[in-house]
């Protein structure tokens, strides 16, 4: 399979570059590394990334920024990085890909394990990764050409720990590996509308 992974150069995108590389051909995006730069954030980047490989089989995204604050000093502001970053960015990679993906394609998109078990300072990323798995299972049933769309919902991550340790105590850290297989198994499985739980 021809297999693009957006943020392939990140913590969590390295490890699936490596758990795919070797059974088919990876070409990792990311914002200022990788084969291919893209800006998530911007449609008119995203579209040309996709002229540039054309006839893909299958779109990984590990990537999106939100912001971390205290709930009572939350903006408006605050909330649209989420929103437009690590939400619509990936949201806009599978509607503008569905134009590009070969039939029977899928696309692995990443929220996270806040959306069920919340943190201080998360509600940013709760309700984004919250809105990332709901669209993935409404997308699913409407996907055109039998495309397939998965999430990844993974917890903290052990290669992760050194930034976010003092965020997540008593959460048991899962390897960028271990998140890795749920990845695989989206891109080289049949299922469709699954949000998979690492951790
Ligand atoms: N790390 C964790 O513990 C953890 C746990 C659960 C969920 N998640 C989620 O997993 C995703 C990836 O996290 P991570 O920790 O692996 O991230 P990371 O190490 O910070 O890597 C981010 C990746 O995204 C790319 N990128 C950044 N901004 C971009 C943009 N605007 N357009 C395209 N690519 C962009 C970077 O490319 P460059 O290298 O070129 O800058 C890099 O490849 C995020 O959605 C995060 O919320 C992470």
């Amino acid at each position: 399979m021809k297999i693009i992974v957006i943020g392939g150069t990140g913590t969590i995108g390295k490890a699936i570059v490596k758990e795919l590389a070797t059974r088919h051909s990876v070409i990792v995006a990311g914002h200022q590394h990788g084969d291919i730069k893209v800006d998530i954030k911007d449609a008119h980047s995203i579209e040309k990334m996709y002229q540039a490989v054309s006839a893909v089989d299958a779109v990984v995204t590990a990537v999106g920024k939100v912001h971390f604050g205290e709930f009572a000093a939350m903006t408006a502001e605050n909330y649209e990085i989420g929103l437009k970053d690590k939400l619509m960015g990936q949201v806009n990679v599978v509607l503008i890909g569905c134009k590009y993906l070969n039939d029977k394609g899928s696309f692995t998109l990443t929220s996270g394990i806040l959306s069920h078990d919340p943190i201080r300072f998360g509600s940013s990323a709760s309700m984004v990764n919250g809105a990332l798995d709901s669209f993935t299972k409404a997308a699913a049933i409407e996907m055109p050409r039998g495309i397939r769309i998965n999430t990844v919902s993974p917890t903290v991550i052990t290669e992760a720990m050194g930034s976010y340790a003092e965020y997540f105590h008593g959460f048991e850290p899962v390897s960028a590996a271990r998140a890795a297989l749920a990845y695989s198994k989206s891109v080289e499985g049949l299922q469709t509308g699954q949000i998979y739980r690492v951790g």
